[in-house]
């Protein structure tokens, strides 16, 4: 996992949009970026997303066992909010890199 060089990404990131003037609400919670696609894996390393995780599970009618915390997909929406994609029951692919992540 290159967690390490992704929150080096994600700072450079956010130090490049501060430098920018643009607007950064959830910064400090390392927020998802609107429009991407994330799996579970990938927001609890970007952030504290797993009681959110949870909350949009159980609102989709989802078990909010660990395989779907971790292995569910998400769309990142404004704000930081995140929207149920489906479950990946291959799991996730796509974590390490900051593209898009995939069901496998
Ligand atoms: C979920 O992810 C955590 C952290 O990577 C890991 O420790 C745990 O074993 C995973 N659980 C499942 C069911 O995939």
């Amino acid at each position: 996992m290159k967690f390490t060089a992704t929150f080096a990404t994600f700072t450079a990131f956010v130090a490049a949009a501060a430098a920018a003037g643009v607007p950064e609400p959830l910064a400090a919670q390392q927020s998802c970026n609107a429009g991407g696609v994330y799996c579970g894996t990938s927001l609890l390393n970007k952030g504290n997303y797993h009681d959110h995780i949870v909350q949009v599970l159980t609102a989709a009618g989802q078990p909010t066992d660990e395989a779907h915390i971790n292995n569910s997909l998400f769309d990142c929406l404004s704000g930081g909010e995140i929207r149920f994609i489906t479950f990946c029951g291959n799991g996730c692919g796509g974590t390490t890199t900051t593209n898009p992540d995939f069901c496998l």
